[in-house]
């Protein structure tokens, strides 16, 4: 039986190709897609959510749209992102005016009305800041205990990307962040920058998956390659001509485990610090007595992770 899931994403580039991945693989049930402030304005990341769901043919998949503004702090404009991501994100992303729209119930209150009905059931992969996640907590205090797992796209160990501390998701809104590690999910699965630098797709992978003459080829294509000419220009990988797909390694690990490796470790999030704010603190040499709270992924399989994008994409579906 496919596993159901909903992905709360800030729709980007890689936010695009993880909604294609959990909209088209046969192994997955995407419920619905609710939306956040991130990459992008919240109702940019909504139109853009709507834009790759018709494009590839899953229209009937709902958008819920969640909060525009951190749950606490009023200094992360959204501008600043923009800025620093002009170049591996777009304001709109290159596929057609959406033809379905936005659902009227908010993302916060979809989620906590979904979950409470199917408790233990249904996934909740969240790939963008995580407001609406601790938002829903403070709607419904039973919220985390209704979702059967949670796999978050956030943080690093060794790397960052937004600061020399932080990864932009948990940097975005730490506040929610921290909300969401001392919630009662039954388990957490953190990917961090660290695993899905190893998951680089190539110029030449692009190539592949164009050739596979549908939209999500195409539209994977078009997505990445965009992504690898920011990353060349702004922030090299080590590996020529390649970048990470962050938000698409996490519905790949859903699918098949083996596509990360995870230690459990405690990581608790840094909400004050001067130079730090933002950061995952992850105990992996075991220096504190606090008990492991999550299942962080420190290693990530390039191949197997590319294999999924072909097969999955090469299905016709338009
Ligand atoms: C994360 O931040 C966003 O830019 C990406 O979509 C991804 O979710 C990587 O740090
Ligand atoms: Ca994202």
């Amino acid at each position: 039986m496919a596993r159901k899931l909903i992905l709360d994403c800030d729709t980007g580039t890689d936010d695009a190709v993880a909604i294609m991945l959990a909209a088209l693989h046969p192994d997955l049930e995407l419920l619905g897609v609710a939306t956040v402030n991130g990459n992008v304005e919240v109702a940019r990341c909504t139109n853009n959510s709507l834009r790759t769901l018709d494009w590839i043919g899953r229209g009937d998949i709902p958008v819920y749209e969640g909060l525009a503004k951190p749950i606490v702090r009023s200094d992360f404009p959204v501008p600043r992102a923009l800025k620093r991501d002009a170049k591996v994100h777009l304001a709109t992303l290159p596929f057609p005016e959406a033809r379905s729209i936005k659902q009227p119930l908010s993302a916060p209150e979809y989620l906590v009305h979904t979950f409470a009905k199917s408790p233990g059931e249904i996934v909740l992969v969240a790939v963008g800041p995580l407001s609406n996640l601790a938002a829903a907590t403070a709607l419904d205090p039973a919220f985390a205990g209704n979702v059967s797992e949670l796999i978050i796209m956030g943080g690093a160990i060794d790397k960052s990307n937004i600061t020399p501390s932080a990864e932009f998701n948990i940097w975005a809104d730490p506040e929610a962040a921290a909300v969401v590690m001392e919630a009662a999910f039954p388990k957490i699965t953190l990917v961090p920058l660290d695993a899905t630098h190893q998951a680089l797709i190539s110029l030449d992978q692009c190539a592949q998956l164009r050739a596979l003459g549908t939209n999500a080829g195409e539209a994977a294509a078009q997505l990445v390659e965009f992504r690898i000419g920011g990353y060349e220009a702004n922030q090299p990988t080590g590996v020529p001509q390649t970048a990470p797909v962050h938000d698409a390694v996490c519905i790949a690990a859903l699918v098949d485990p083996q596509v990360i490796d995870t230690k459990f470790l405690n990581v608790v999030i840094e909400t004050r610090g001067e130079y730090t704010m933002g950061r995952t603190v992850v105990d992996h040499e075991k220096r504190t007595t606090r008990a492991p709270n999550c299942h962080v992924a420190l290693n990530a399989d390039r191949a197997r992770f590319f294999d999924m994008l072909m097969t999955t994409f090469a299905k016709r579906t338009t």
